[in-house]
């Protein structure tokens, strides 16, 4: 669905969130988001926090993962994906703390092996991704999913690809200071996500929403693998819709 401007496409996205968590509450049942970072869905996490302070919307039933946070990296730490969670959403709406899960950046060593695999289960437990909000990285990755990675694959450690760590370097204050690694999200976790809707704003993404959208599914282009999926919405502006 191409819009004409990204804070209109922002509000749908927002408003699509909010009536399955209220659907899921008329239920008395959880609403399991999954959550991307970036500057693509701050419009959307602006609109649900104004729901919640001006129509009383509320997360109490909602439970989050979100897809992706740098390794190694302090939660205090301004650059990470846990920082700009809260600072952008969690700390302005009721969710219970317990039901916010991200990334665990400051794991060490080998653990971080099964602590991929307990992310990828307590995804499992809640019985999956209700609503999986995504950006895209240049290189075409979801979450960290950078080329190569494999249509099955789970959560685990991925290195950064070198577009993706110039893209990230002026937050870094320059990309030697980019961190090589990631945890992420893996493409089988995205794909069984029951809905999925990715944001893309700007001519600068044209590109690579062309390749996402009409190229070859392909691990060399990882977001192309959504091609198959049964209920995934592109929002774009006219930017990004531009070469389609
Ligand atoms: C990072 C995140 C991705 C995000 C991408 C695009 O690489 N790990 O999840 O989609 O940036 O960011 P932006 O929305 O700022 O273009």
């Amino acid at each position: 669905v191409i819009f004409s401007d990204s804070n209109e496409a922002s509000i749908k996205v927002a408003e699509e969130i909010a009536a399955l968590i209220r659907k899921k509450q008329a239920a008395d049942k959880q609403c399991v988001l999954g959550l991307a970072t970036g500057s693509s869905p701050l419009r959307v996490y602006e609109e649900l926090v104004r729901m919640h302070k001006e129509e009383g919307l509320s997360f109490s039933n909602v439970v989050t993962f979100n897809l992706d946070e740098y390794l190694p990296m302090e939660k205090e730490n301004r650059q990470s994906y846990w920082y700009f969670m809260h600072e952008n959403l969690f700390d302005h709406i009721d969710i219970p703390k317990e039901n916010i899960n991200i990334p665990d950046g400051t794991v060490e060593g080998d653990a971080v092996i099964d602590y991929c695999l307990s992310y990828e289960e307590e995804i499992k437990k809640h019985g999956g991704l209700d609503f999986q909000l995504l950006g895209i990285g240049r290189t075409g990755h979801v979450g960290f999913n950078e080329p190569g990675s494999h249509y099955n694959s789970g959560t685990r450690v991925i290195t950064l690809d070198y577009i993706t760590r110039v893209d990230a370097g002026p937050a870094f204050f320059g990309i030697d200071n980019v961190p090589r690694k990631a945890i992420t999200m893996g493409i089988a976790t995205v794909r069984n996500a029951k809905r999925i809707v990715l944001l893309a704003w700007g001519q600068n993404k044209a590109e690579i929403i062309q390749e996402t959208i009409e190229g070859e599914i392909s691990s060399a282009v990882p977001a192309t693998y959504l091609q198959e999926h049964k209920n995934c919405t592109f929002v774009l502006d006219t930017g990004a819709g531009n070469l389609l």
